[in-house]
C-alpha cells in the first residue's frame, strides 16, 4: 500500500499536484501557480474545457487539475476519488514515486482524493512468481492541507486496509480458500483487531441442526463452518447488538442444478458478502468505534457430488421451517436463513445481511450499486441510502410488497427456496425475511462484488464493495445515537 504523510508547506523539486475549483465565471484563480501557467490553464479551460494539465519541469512534474463544485456535495467527493485513481495511473506511467498534493479544497474532498488513490493502488499479487512486476512505481503521497490531521490519515488507512482484506479474500481462488480457510482468515482478522471470535465446525453445526447450511454442504468434500465475530467495547452506545450476516459461499457450482457455460467463472466471489461484513467489523474495531456489533458467517461450497442435495428435497431448517428445494443453485438463501434465525437469539436492534445472492439484482441495476430491501427498518434504510451516497456504494431500494410472499409458497412444505423468476431479487429477500422477527435490511451485492474491467479507482477483480458503506453506516449510527 502507498504511504500517506503530511507536509506543512510544499517542497521544491517534488512533483506537485495542484487541485483548483472553478469560480462562478468558470475560471480559476490561485496564488499557487505562476501567472503564465494560470493564464494558459484559463485559456484552455475556456476554449477547450480542458481540466487536466501536466507540465514537465525536468526535475519534477507540476500537475494541475480543475474540478467543478456541484450539488449534491457527495458527487464532488466521488469526482475527487476518481481523480485520485487517475493520478495514480499518471504517476505510475511517468515513474513518479513521490507526489505532493497542494489544494484549498474542503477537507472532505481531500479525503476523497486520498481514498481514491489508496483504493486504486491495490494489486493482487499472491500468485505472481515475480511480484515486482505488479508493484506500482508510485510510493508516497504528501498532503499539504491545513485541516488534514494525522488521525484523519490514520482513519483513511484503516478503512483502506479493511477494503484490501476484503478484496484479497474474494480474489483468493477456492482451491486455496475453502470454508475452513475463510473461517481461519476471519479468526486472524479478529485477533488483529481485538474482536472475540468463535468458529463452529461440522459437529457443532450438526448438533445445532443448521439444516440449510448442512444441506448445501452435502455435496462437498470440505466441511462447513459458522463463524461468530463479537465486538463489544466497554463504552458501547447500544445494549442490543447490531448484527451483520454475510454469505460465505466459497464456491458456487450451482450444485445438481449445475451452472451452465460461463456462469460459473467468477463463482469464487460468492463469499463476498461475508468478506465485506467481516472486513467492516475489522475496520469498526480497528477504529475503536463504541458500538456492539456481531458478525455471523455461514460458509460452505455448493457442489454436485454423489451425496449432493437435490431439487425436490425438503429441508428442516434451524428454526424448524420446512423448505422445499426447487433449485439447488438458490443455495445462498439456505445458509443465510439459518444465520438469520440464529440472530434472533441476540435480540438485535437491527440485522443487515450482505450476499451475492441473485443474478436478478445484477440484471436489474447493473454494476452501479446495491439492490436492497427492508422490513421494519425504514429509518435505517434511509440512513443506509445516505451512506451509500457518501461512499458512492449506492443503494437502490426495491419494493417488498406482500404479494411477493405468494410466489414462494410451497404446496408440500412451508416455503420453497425460489419463485418463478420475475422479481427474483425480491423473492430471495422474502425467503430470508421469513426467518427474521427484528428490523431487517438485506443487501444483494451480486452485481458489484467483482468488476470485469477496471473502473476509475476500482481495479478489475474483487471490488471490496460495501466495506466503506458499512463503516460509514456504523459511524453514522454512533454519531446520531439513533438506535432503538
Ligand atoms: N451466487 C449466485 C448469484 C450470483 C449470480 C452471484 C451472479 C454473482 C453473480 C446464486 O447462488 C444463484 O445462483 N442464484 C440464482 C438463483 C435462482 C436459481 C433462483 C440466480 O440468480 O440465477
Ligand atoms: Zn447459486
Ligand atoms: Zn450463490
Amino acid at each position: 500500500m502507498i504511504t500517506i504523510d503530511r507536509l506543512k508547506s510544499p517542497k521544491a523539486d517534488v512533483s506537485t499536484l495542484v487541485i483548483l475549483h472553478k469560480d462562478k465565471q468558470g475560471m480559476i484563480e490561485s496564488k499557487l501557480l505562476d501567472v503564465e501557467i494560470l493564464d494558459f490553464v484559463n485559456k484552455e479551460l475556456k476554449e477547450n474545457n480542458r481540466t487536466f494539465f501536466a507540465f514537465n519541469k525536468i526535475s519534477h512534474w507540476l500537475v494541475v487539475a480543475v474540478v467543478d463544485i456541484v450539488e449534491p456535495q457527495y458527487k464532488n467527493v466521488e469526482a475527487l476519488r476518481k481523480l485520485g485513481g487517475k493520478l495514480l495511473d499518471f504517476c505510475d506511467n511517468e515513474y513518479i514515486k513521490h507526489l505532493q498534493l497542494v489544494t484549498n479544497l474542503p477537507k472532505m474532498y481531500v479525503i476523497g482524493f486520498i481514498e481514491g488513490m489508496l483504493l486504486a493502488s491495490y494489486t493482487f499479487d499472491a500468485y505472481k512468481t515475480d511480484p515486482k512486476k505488479c508493484i506500482h512505481p508510485f510510493d508516497i503521497l504528501s498532503v499539504v492541507h491545513s485541516e488534514i490531521e494525522s488521525k484523519d490519515i490514520e482513519e483513511i488507512l484503516i478503512i483502506a486496509r479493511a477494503v484490501e482484506r476484503c478484496k484479497d479474500l474474494v480474489n483468493e481462488p477456492y482451491c486455496s480458500l475453502n470454508a475452513e480457510g475463510l473461517a481461519a482468515a476471519f479468526v486472524n482478522m479478529s485477533h488483529e483487531a481485538g474482536i472475540d471470535v468463535e468458529v463452529w465446525h461440522k459437529d457443532k453445526i450438526e448438533s445445532e441442526k443448521m439444516g440449510g447450511l448442512l444441506a448445501v454442504n452435502k455435496g462437498s468434500v470440505d466441511p462447513p463452518t459458522f463463524t461468530i465475530m463479537t465486538y463489544k467495547p466497554e463504552r458501547a452506545i447500544n445494549e442490543q447488538p447490531l448484527v451483520f450476516v454475510g454469505k460465505g459461499l466459497v464456491y458456487d457450482t450451482g450444485g445438481l442444478n449445475l451452472k451452465p457455460g460461463d456462469y460459473m467463472n467468477d463463482m469464487k466471489e460468492d463469499m463476498a458478502g461475508a468478506a465485506m461484513m467481516a472486513s467492516a467489523i475489522y475496520a469498526v474495531a480497528s477504529l475503536g468505534l463504541p458500538i456492539y456489533v456481531v458478525g455471523l458467517f455461514p460458509s460452505t461450497d455448493n457442489r454436485p457430488c454423489g451425496n449432493a442435495y437435490a431439487s425436490g428435497d425438503i429441508i428442516n431448517m434451524y428454526d424448524g421451517t420446512n423448505v422445499e428445494v426447487v433449485n439447488t443453485d438458490a443455495e445462498g438463501r439456505l445458509i443465510l436463513a439459518d444465520a438469520l434465525a440464529f440472530a434472533k437469539s441476540y435480540s438485535p436492534f437491527l440485522v443487515v445481511d450482505s450476499a451475492t445472492l441473485t443474478g436478478a439484482a445484477s440484471r436489474a441495476i447493473g454494476p452501479f450499486g446495491i439492490a436492497a430491501v427492508q422490513q421494519k427498518a425504514d429509518k435505517y434504510m434511509s440512513l443506509m441510502k445516505q451512506c451509500g451516497n457518501n461512499t458512492y456504494e449506492r443503494i437502490a431500494e426495491f419494493p417488498f410488497w406482500e404479494e411477493y410472499d405468494e410466489l414462494i409458497k410451497s404446496e408440500i412444505a412451508d416455503i420453497k427456496n425460489c419463485g418463478p423468476g420475475e422479481g427474483g431479487m425480491i423473492t430471495a429477500g422474502k425467503f430470508l425475511a421469513h426467518f427474521t422477527d427484528y428490523p431487517y435490511l438485506h443487501l444483494d451485492i451480486a452485481g458489484v462484488a467483482m468488476f470485469s474491467n477496471k473502473k476509475d479507482y476500482i481495479n478489475k477483480g474483487a471490488s471490496g464493495y460495501g466495506v466503506r458503506l458499512m463503516v460509514d453506516f456504523v459511524k453514522s449510527l454512533v454519531l446520531n445515537k439513533d438506535i432503538e
